[in-house]
């Protein structure tokens, strides 16, 4: 214990940051060690280089509103023969990719849905308009769905945090999985929090205060928690990863995996037109000749607003955290010593944090900065990378607030406007409105269809159909 102590006192003196053993004569003797061991996994040396470029050299923004952007190319939705013979090639591609076993499926699920205003993994938030089903049940179903037609088992991975490592694994372990048997779970690691001058933060007087390493952390998670290694041998080479707050995400989507394949990329991403210059979306660039997300956070609204002269928004390819990798990329960029190190963000935050007087205050306003990787800033280490559009309606309509945009009730809505055009286009004379809403809420189970193009095929097949009313649920 002493060596330990004199190693990280020495350290943190170097660096300028004692402040965090301030209480230590009135730390318990477990309390010491636990800070010093706490002390001890804080990367230093990288954090100040963040600090001293963010906050001593006001360095946060990276793109300036005379920064030489442009908008980044993409394939768009099919629009006519030659483009819809491409996407059926791109689906036939896919289907062979997922056919031969090597689709895997990566879920960014560390994040505290501050937000939404929800205490427990927000995987674990009831999503589903009629049966009430969790993000995770809708995914775990998506999944099954997949390794039935497939005829492989497919690894789902699931990256959590400190926060919810222990309650996601309790709430899987309730639901037996979902009748999954490849379900992994790999946590995040952390980051410390600084003050608006640069010195780290307790949260207690013999804890540091510490918080999730951003879902850029998903590529040191997978190599550090054995993920990676886990794949060697049995022919994964893709990985399909998304944000946990999307119900509507084509988890694994034969579209989208055959075009990543057919260009091989080491990085391919899904995009959907951003709607209006405010809209809380990072934007596809195209930043010094390469592909770039310039996050709503960094984008210059001078350049948000600019619209060609059709009168759409020049910058509009929207994204929505939907990315497809190949696995030894991914794991290059999990690697400390590849060379290839995620860029940190840093975002004012209020962080509950102790007074003089060691007494925990919980701020009303931003205290101190937090540091997050992003995955999307593993575009600028890919030699070949895709951006593909998707429909909105179709594949996009996450939860993020508790009321309004991108809130539950938004995101049952959508979920049935797509299950009612799926039955409209299958024939079905559902009523709805202007919005293609029914006046009713329905459901239809991942484990019936996932898309239009399965719905179709299943719904015509049926002996007999069910009528549809209110509270319907196709399963
Ligand atoms: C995100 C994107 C934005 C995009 C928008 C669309 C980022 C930084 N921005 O914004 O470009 O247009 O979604 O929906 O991603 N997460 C972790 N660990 C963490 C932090 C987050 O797993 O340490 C997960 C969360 O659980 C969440 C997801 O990442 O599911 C997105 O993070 P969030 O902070 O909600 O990003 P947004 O601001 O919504």
């Amino acid at each position: 214990m002493e060596k330990l102590r004199r190693e990280v006192f020495e350290k943190f003196e170097r660096y300028h940051q004692e402040q965090v053993f301030r209480f230590w004569d009135e730390l318990g003797e477990e309390e010491r060690l636990n800070l010093c061991r706490q002390a001890e996994r804080i990367d230093l040396i990288r954090l100040s280089e963040m600090i001293d470029a963010l906050i001593e050299k006001g360095k946060g923004h990276f793109v300036r509103a005379d920064s030489p952007l442009m908008p980044a190319n993409y394939i768009g939705l099919p629009y006519d023969e030659t483009s819809r013979y491409r996407w059926e090639d791109a689906y036939n591609l896919g289907e062979q990719v997922l056919g031969d076993g090597r689709v895997a499926v990566l879920t960014a699920a560390g994040g505290q849905g501050t937000r939404l205003g929800f205490e427990g993994p927000k995987g674990t938030f009831a999503v589903t308009p009629v049966k009430g089903k969790s993000l995770f049940q809708v995914f775990a179903e998506k999944i099954r769905f997949a390794e039935k037609r497939y005829g492989h088992p497919i690894h789902w991975f699931i990256m959590t945090s400190d926060r919810n490592h222990n309650e996601t694994i309790e709430f899987f372990g309730k639901n037996d999985s979902f009748g999954l048997t490849n379900v992994h779970f790999m946590r995040q690691g952390q980051l410390a929090a600084v003050d608006m001058k640069g010195r780290i933060m307790l949260e207690d007087r013999g804890r540091i205060a510490m918080h999730p390493d951003g879902h850029g952390g998903a590529f040191r998670a997978f190599v550090a928690s054995g993920a990676g290694a886990m794949l060697d041998g049995q022919g994964v080479d893709v990985i399909s990863y998304f944000h946990v707050d999307n119900p509507l995400v084509c988890a694994i989507d034969p579209y989208f995996i055959g075009f990543h394949e057919k260009n091989n990329a080491q990085m391919s991403s899904r995009m959907v037109l951003k709607q209006y210059p405010e809209e809380k979306m990072g934007v596809f660039c195209s930043l010094y000749g390469r592909t770039a997300v310039v996050e709503y956070t960094d984008f210059p609204m001078e350049r948000a607003i600019e619209r060609d002269r059709s009168g759409t928004l020049r910058f509009k390819a929207g994204n929505i955290g939907v990315h497809i990798f190949n696995s030894n990329f991914f794991r290059l960029l999990g690697t400390e010593m590849s060379g290839r190190q995620l860029p940190l963000h840093a975002a004012k935050k209020r962080i509950p944090t102790v007074d003089t007087d060691g007494k925990i205050v919980d701020p009303a306003a931003p205290n101190g900065i937090k540091f997050e990787a992003f995955i999307f800033d593993a575009l600028q280490f890919a030699e070949r990378s895709i951006v593909v559009e998707g429909n909105r309606r179709e594949i996009f309509s996450p939860i993020k607030n508790s009321v309004g945009l991108d809130s539950p009730e938004t995101c049952r809505q959508d979920q049935v406007r797509l299950f009612s055009k799926w039955l409209v286009e299958a024939g079905s004379d559902i009523p709805i409105d202007a919005t293609g809403r029914p006046p009713f809420n329905i459901e239809v189970s991942p484990l019936f269809a996932d898309n239009g193009r399965d719905f179709l095929m299943k719904w015509n097949f049926l002996e007999s159909r069910p009528a549809i009313a209110s509270g319907s649920y196709i399963g």
